[in-house]
């Protein structure tokens, strides 16, 4: 089957170590599924794995890619979860599984015309969700619901600064939040993303670091020191700043006096667990909210989607296509 590896790492050149070539396919263990991919998209996570970042170089090569969405054995319509790990092990939450792994870190990842994952990983695709739509939505967007409704547990009415508007993770914060009834603010470096971000229900926009209207009581931060201090400045006292990435780099200025001085709550986030995809599946359903899509590629042209993600081009998610195998008529 044909399938987008990570090889080799670098720091400064990834995609010198991204190969879209034959591998074989993949073969099921008891209690586990064999999917065929529709549809995947592209995560900053895939471009970390290829810099060498939290990802060790024992482990390649490794078919890249967390999200998909396609055909179970059975026929049946599915979304990946992309959490493989032990609920019972995380106390009935399997993001504190010590052990899990997110698909493409230990097992063969998405970017593939087949994956296999435990049978627990797979959830039924809605009718009303494309394939397209449901392939953006098991990374990014459900780390937006988790970060919004299990960590800063938001409410209708409350403020909500999203940093980063074009973002795959922000661009979902962004939707769900306004869909939730709370008043959302984001920011961007790109006027173009800043009138997207309005129309997915932003009250405002801003150019990244300029003051808001107001204060705001949850911030939801993915991408680290270019907006740290911001996120801070711009939080109220005894607000909440959750944090699930740190794009623009992971050592922030501290600001340790605003912290304890304001009574500022700083929460991690990772991830998201099988039951929050169901949930935010049924959210969407009510609200009508659907994924924001800048473009689809074949799975031989992954490469051009890379390098949007790296030039900060990409306004949501960017979808990978798999070419059908052969004699498939589906
Ligand atoms: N913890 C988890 O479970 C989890 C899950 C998903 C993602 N993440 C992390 O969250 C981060 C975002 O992931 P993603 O998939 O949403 O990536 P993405 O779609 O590529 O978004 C990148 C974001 O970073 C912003 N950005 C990048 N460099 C910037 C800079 N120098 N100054 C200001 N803004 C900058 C962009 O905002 P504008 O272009 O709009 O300015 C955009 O929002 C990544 O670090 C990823 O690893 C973590």
């Amino acid at each position: 089957m044909l399938a987008a590896r990570a090889v080799s790492q670098s720091a400064s050149h990834p995609l010198s170590g991204l190969v879209v070539e034959d591998v074989p396919a993949p073969v099921a263990k008891p209690g586990w599924s064999v999917v065929r991919v529709l549809a995947s998209s592209l995560n900053m996570h895939d471009l970390w794995t290829l810099r060498g970042v939290g990802h060790p170089a024992e482990r390649l090569p490794i078919v890249l890619g967390c999200d998909a969405a396609g055909i179970d054995e059975e026929g049946n319509e599915v979304i990946v979860h992309p959490v493989i790990a032990d609920p019972d092990a995380g106390r009935g939450d399997e993001t504190l599984d010590p052990n899990r792994a997110l698909l493409s870190e230990r097992h063969n990842g998405a970017f593939a015309q087949y994956l296999t994952v435990p049978t627990r990983n797979l959830v039924p695709k809605p009718a009303w969700l494309t394939f397209d739509e449901a392939a953006s939505l098991p990374v990014a967007w459900t780390t937006a619901y988790r970060m919004l409704f299990t960590q800063a547990r938001i409410t209708a009415g409350d403020r909500v600064l999203v940093q980063g508007a074009g973002g795959g993770v922000a661009s979902a914060a962004i939707s769900l939040a306004a869909a939730a009834g709370a008043v959302v603010y984001a920011t961007s470096r790109s006027s173009a993303k800043r009138e997207a971000a309005l129309s997915w229900g932003a009250r405002a926009a801003v150019p990244t670091g300029e003051r808001l209207p107001e204060k705001v009581d949850v911030v939801i931060e993915t991408v680290g020191e270019a907006t740290w201090s911001h996120s801070l400045r711009s939080l109220r006292p005894g607000g909440t700043v959750v944090v699930a990435g740190a794009t623009s780099g992971a050592n922030p200025p501290a600001d340790l006096n605003r912290v304890f001085y304001l009574q500022q709550r700083i929460l991690g986030s990772t991830g998201c667990t099988r039951s929050e995809l169901v949930a935010m599946l049924r959210m969407m359903d009510a609200t009508g909210v659907r994924p924001v899509i800048d473009q689809t590629l074949p799975l031989d042209e992954i490469a051009k989607g890379f390098q949007l993600m790296i030039d900060g081009q990409l306004t949501g998610k960017l979808v990978i296509h798999p070419p059908a195998p052969e004699g498939d008529v589906a």
